[in-house]
């Protein structure tokens, strides 16, 4: 009889360990460059003005403080199970020696939400980029290039709707008009038209390739990106400082008051929209725990990974909480009201700021940054999610495909094409944009469930060898759990719902796929792992060379 409460023993682990074919290239600062790499994306350029005019106000740099605690707690009990488990399933893998396989599962299935949609959301926003990009040097991209399906006929409803109702202002009139002609233009197969994210579908194909020649030239370029765009950020961050009026930061923090906005209000500012501000900007640290799923390939895991965690984590948030001070410096956080006199400085508030102080140019260098920041986004999160997927895949909880590993290149190559090829399809046919805020909840819904398992297994095997300790675990994993359940309800109600569903349909699976060939069921380690049983301290998995 199955048991769905079974835990890997950790002399599983070690097998596995012992077993692996990823290759061991990834040193301290890689690990670190992956982290950043992952965690600085479009987020910080996009979600800053948002947070200031609806939530924070200036306050928005303590808004970032209170999420970068939030990912510090996580961070930190990331690293004490980087530092006991050196492999690639991330969340999943730890849940698994813990708190048992139904749990561990879900956090899997969980995480597809975190790195395989967050790599569909990055690929269609780094399209955004890019035809920005070509704009600028007078390129542009046929409409029916850059649109998938969905969005395409949405916005040819809308606009016919829109000029039959008549009574439009002129501007507004010409951009509906616009549409339909672009929606007329498009190409037809069989009297169909053809819309897709050509530009999004492309940049996914590109960077598995990369990806599939191996970890060492990955981490390459990533190392590369990663300089670029932090040279950018700290060219903003210098560059605004000429330009900052000390008047735009009083009060720092505004008195709370209610928004309303097309009929619907909501409270704002005050210490609440700090906190509410959190939420909203959240989604740019998502990243730093996709270094736990290269522990698998790194030289030193035990102590580079927890180093990489915390350091690339801790490097970020000082970076954004200087652009976001500098940022409502340079404009009144009202200023960002789209029905205001900028309407459009929320979409791109940090390039728009230096725009208005008629510094035109810096935007052309944001752009830059972003369009090429996002590869590498792109690149850790899709290795992040073919890790993981390896790691259930070798515990026979999804098909056996996906840990097959290439023996010359050491990465799992048809799991990276499988991957590759579903993100690609998906990303340039499917509305993906509406459902980044899920890409929040898989990320916080992993946070604290490794909050919970780093506890669970301190309590359990308090001996186990830790190169790494939280420090104060109880109280941290606690403020950990509650602050990430806190952000968890704070997402958009869509986000809640789709990723409830989500995590229901991972349930069905489990029972009629997963269960049936886990590994851990059919081989049996025994009934649910008892600690006695396996001495944790007796397990040598130094795999690091260091004794
Ligand atoms: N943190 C990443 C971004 O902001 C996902 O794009």
């Amino acid at each position: 009889m199955a048991n769905i409460w079974i835990k890997k023993p950790m002399e599983a682990y070690e097998a596995d360990i012992k077993k692996s074919e990823l290759k061991r290239v990834l040193g301290k600062w890689s690990l670190t460059a992956i982290g950043i790499g992952a965690i600085i994306g479009g987020g910080i350029f996009v979600l800053t003005g948002t947070g200031a005019y609806y939530n924070a106000g200036p306050a928005l740099a303590l808004s970032f403080v209170v999420a970068g605690i939030a990912c510090v707690f996580a961070a930190l009990c990331y690293a004490e199970f980087a530092s006991i488990l050196p492999v690639e399933g991330s969340a999943y893998a730890y849940a698994y020696g813990t708190v048992g396989e139904i749990f561990a599962w879900i956090i899997g299935w969980g995480l597809i939400l975190e790195y395989a949609m967050g790599s569909m959301t990055v690929a269609v926003s780094w399209s955004g980029y890019f035809a920005k990009l070509l704009k600028m040097f007078g390129l542009h991209l046929p409409y029916w290039m850059t649109t998938d399906p969905g969005t395409a006929k949405k916005a040819f409803g809308e606009a016919t709707r829109q000029i039959a109702n008549g009574n439009l202002p002129t501007d507004k009139l010409q951009t509906f008009q616009e549409t339909i002609n672009n929606f007329n233009a498009a190409p037809e197969i069989f009297d169909m038209k053809i819309f897709l994210n050509l530009p999004a579908l492309l940049i996914v194909l590109f960077v598995i390739s990369i990806l599939i020649r191996g970890t060492k030239g990955a981490a390459k370029a990533n190392n590369m990106i990663v300089i670029m765009k932090v040279s950018a950020i700290i060219f903003v961050i210098i560059a605004g400082l000429f330009f900052i009026n000390v008047e735009n930061w009083t009060p720092f923090i505004p008195e709370a008051t209610v928004i309303t906005e097309n009929g619907v209000s909501h409270s704002a500012y005050g210490y609440g929209g700090i906190i509410a501000g959190a939420s909203a900007i959240f989604f740019a640290y998502v990243g730093f725990d996709a270094v736990s799923t290269q522990a698998g390939e790194a030289i030193n895991p035990k102590k580079d990974v927890p180093f990489a965690i915390i350091t690339s984590l801790v490097i970020c948030t000082i970076l954004y909480i200087l652009v976001s001070l500098v940022l409502t410096g340079m404009m009144h956080y009202t200023d960002f009201n789209p029905l205001g006199k900028y309407p459009d400085a929320i979409k791109a508030p940090v390039a728009y700021a230096f725009d208005i102080a008629g510094q035109a140019w810096a935007g052309y260098i944001i752009t830059i940054a972003a369009t090429v920041g996002l590869i590498s986004v792109l690149m850790v999160m899709i290795m992040g999610q073919s890790r993981i997927f390896l790691g259930m895949s070798k515990d026979g909880l999804i098909p056996k495909t996906f840990s097959k590993v290439n023996r010359e290149t050491g990465v799992p190559t048809k799991n990276l094409m499988i991957l590759g090829a579903i993100i690609a399809v998906i990303a340039s046919l499917t509305p993906i944009n509406d459902l980044a805020h899920m890409t929040s909840f898989g990320t916080l819904f992993a946070f604290t469930m490794v909050c919970v398992a780093v506890w669970v297994l301190r309590v359990k095997q308090p001996n186990v060898e830790r190169s790494f300790k939280v420090p104060a675990l109880p109280l941290i994993a606690t403020l950990g759990i509650l602050i990430n359940v806190y952000l968890i309800f704070n997402l958009s109600r869509e986000a809640k719902m789709y990723s409830t569903a989500w995590l229901l349909i991972g349930f069905v699976i489990y029972f009629l796929y997963s269960k049936r060939h886990s590994k851990l069921q059919k081989e049996g380690y025994g009934e649910t792992f008892k600690a006695e049983k396996i001495p944790l301290e007796d397990i040598d998995i130094d795999i690091d060379n260091k004794k």
